[in-house]
């Protein structure tokens, strides 16, 4: 269940955190996965997926950069000859209550988080069509589905991914390319260890499953939206929260 073996992944945020294990994943299942993250930031990630024996390459980008989202797909088209799989996970957070938040904050979050999707998706759509198939997979967050006080920003990007994947699901499903998004809760990763101790005790207080997630825990999920089993799968929100938002 769940071989990749031949597909071409591209995986955002690929350097650390729930990336890393996304992109470690879809690797031992099989894929070649592609690993983006800004400067050489993926290039630990890829030693890792070779030292276990898988394929991937890293590649050098700022999601925020369209021109340079539309090189790495060029670039991976060109050697690969194919895209199976996206992966938009790459995610930053400027938490401020509104009335305090700049407009460089929303505007930083939503470019990162929701427009570099729409970016990367309109890139891989057009192979995906002509190979009639494919898997895009958005990671959300809890926060997008239930709001959070001082992530206004954070909150629009993430429940806009959905908005924009279930449209999106609609549009392609007769090719055989599903879009799918995944929904996070508190997992432990460098994005929650910024938040501070009292914060995460009140938010884990919260979690039925008693435990923050791992990264590996969001990685099964996304590994199974990309898979060939999933086929029948499209428009969906699959939620990896510990029953924190049921
Ligand atoms: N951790 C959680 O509890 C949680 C919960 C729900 C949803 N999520 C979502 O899951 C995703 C991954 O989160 P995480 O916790 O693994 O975060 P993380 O550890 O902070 O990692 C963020 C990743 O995004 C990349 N990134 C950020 N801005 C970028 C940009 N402009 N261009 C290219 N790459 C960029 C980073 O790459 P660089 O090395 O280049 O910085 C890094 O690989 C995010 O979308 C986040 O919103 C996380």
């Amino acid at each position: 269940m769940f071989d990749l073996s031949g597909k071409v992944a591209i995986v955002t945020g690929a350097s650390r955190g729930i990336g890393r294990a996304v992109a470690t994943l879809l690797a031992a299942r099989g894929a070649h996965v592609i690993a983006a993250a800004r400067g050489d930031h993926a290039a630990p990630t890829v030693a890792a997926i070779h030292g276990a024996g898988g394929g991937a390459e890293a590649a050098s980008v700022d999601v925020t950069d369209s021109g340079a989202v539309e090189a790495v797909v060029a670039g991976a088209l060109a050697r690969h000859g194919r895209i199976d799989i996206l992966v938009n996970n790459a995610g930053i957070t400027r938490d401020q209550l509104l009335l305090r938040m700049k407009r460089d904050d929303w505007d930083q979050v939503i470019a990162t988080n929701l427009t570099a999707a729409f970016v990367f998706a309109q890139a891989v759509l057009r192979p995906m069509i002509r190979q009639r198939g494919g898997r895009i997979v958005s990671i959300s967050s809890v926060v997008g589905q239930t709001g959070n006080a001082g992530q206004a920003n954070y909150a629009a990007s993430k429940a806009g991914l959905i908005g924009f994947s279930r449209a999106l699901a609609r549009e392609v499903a007769s090719r055989h390319v599903t879009v799918n998004v995944v929904a996070p809760g508190l997992i432990d990763t460098d994005m929650t260890r910024a938040i501070s101790g009292q914060a995460q005790g009140d938010w884990a207080a919260q979690i039925p499953l008693g435990r923050l997630g791992d990264a590996a825990d969001v990685a099964a999920a996304v590994c199974f939206l990309a898979s060939d089993e999933a086929s029948y799968i499209t428009g969906q929100v699959l939620a990896v929260n510990g029953g924190m938002y049921m």
